[in-house]
């Protein structure tokens, strides 16, 4: 009885100092936990005699309510003490400048792919796609390159591992003009499909990297001629560059068209007419595409009777329509991802 006076005594100057939660349940455990001074007193009521233990039942339950409410009290206190230090506080200031949220955008290189895209299939093409890597047959045999032709080392590319193993060899895709391949062998004229995509080649300079984008154009049908390829394109170049924008054909050579032409559209910037102009370096034309007529080969290559069916092709570089249209000098600047850069178009 005399320890439990002794607890007793100890309750309010025990939780007179608590000043937060923490020392809150400490002081709290320190007469309650597993090992409180209170506990510890009443794990020993079974030494007592029967009588005893009434009063002392009683003496415990006296202290251990003291405890209780000691702790509530403190309990209000601290809980009013950080109110209080919360009201004191500064007051939020919400006048001031608020944070200005970083919204993303598109990266130059697909505003252009998507503005190509949108263009083409305002004309009528479907898009479609085909794998990067592709069977070496496809990107180049099937399209009318004969085997160890010169034109094969401007077009070196990436082979996959076939571990020595015969049959067909697999390549990174030099040009979207696999997909030209893929559509005839799978679907019947009439044809008239886009082919945007991303290819590879062993080239690496202020203009070509050895990744980059371009948008494929195959139309196959009974009675297509160079008239409609002349004027679909020249139709894409004003609806890209602007209405004033004009364009010519040069002859050119490709394994996979025949005959084949090089696209110019005259210069967006000085329109022709300035000698130092650093986008057309004052020639006054910019090349835009390959293209031509399809090669009947390339027909008879995917079972398509060329006696029928005749088709145009073209090609262009996404990156270079983008180094146009944002007049970007280097195309290394497209691919770094340098925020300010891209930032600044
Ligand atoms: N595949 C050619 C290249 O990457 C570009 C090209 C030229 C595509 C003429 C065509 C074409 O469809 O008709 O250099």
């Amino acid at each position: 009885m005399e320890a439990l006076d002794a607890i007793e005594r100890e309750v309010d100057g025990a939780f007179a100092p608590v000043r937060d939660e923490h020392e809150l349940r400490a002081t709290h455990a320190r007469f309650l936990g597993k090992e409180g001074s209170l506990t510890l007193i009443m794990r020993r009521m079974p030494e007592l005699a029967p009588a005893e233990k009434k009063t002392f039942g009683q003496a415990v339950n006296r202290v251990k309510t003291a405890v209780e409410s000691a702790s509530e009290a403190a309990e209000v206190r601290v809980k009013q003490a950080a109110l209080a230090r919360e009201l004191d506080r500064e007051p939020t200031d919400v006048t001031m400048p608020g944070r200005r949220p970083r919204v993303g955008r598109q990266h130059p290189l697909h505003r252009v792919l998507y503005d190509v895209t949108d263009i083409f299939v305002s004309m009528g093409f479907d898009v479609a796609e085909g794998p990067e890597s592709d069977w070496e047959t496809n990107n180049f045999e099937r399209l009318g390159f004969p085997a160890d032709h010169p034109a094969l080392d401007m077009q070196d590319t990436f082979f996959l591992h076939n571990e020595g193993r015969p049959g067909p060899r697999a390549l990174l895709r030099t040009h979207t003009s696999t997909v030209q391949i893929r559509e005839l062998l799978s679907h019947p004229p009439p044809v008239m499909i886009v082919a945007p995509g991303t290819v590879f080649r062993c080239d690496d300079d202020a203009t070509h990297s050895p990744m980059f984008a371009q948008i494929e154009g195959l139309v196959v049908d009974e009675g297509i001629s160079l008239a409609h390829l002349r004027g679909t394109l020249a139709t894409f170049a004003q609806r890209l560059f602007g209405k004033d924008v004009t364009t010519r054909m040069r002859g050119s050579y490709f394994p996979f068209t025949e005959p084949s032409v090089e696209l110019d559209a005259s210069c967006s910037l000085c329109g022709g007419r300035d000698p130092h102009c650093r986008l057309c370096k004052g020639s006054g034309w910019l090349e835009v595409a390959g293209a031509g007529m399809v090669d009947p080969v390339v027909l008879s290559n995917c079972g398509i009777d060329p006696e029928k069916y005749t088709g145009f092709a073209f090609g262009l570089g996404i990156d270079r329509l983008a180094m146009i249209r944002y007049q970007v000098p280097s195309i290394e600047l497209l691919y770094s991802n340098d925020e300010r850069f891209l930032r600044s178009l």
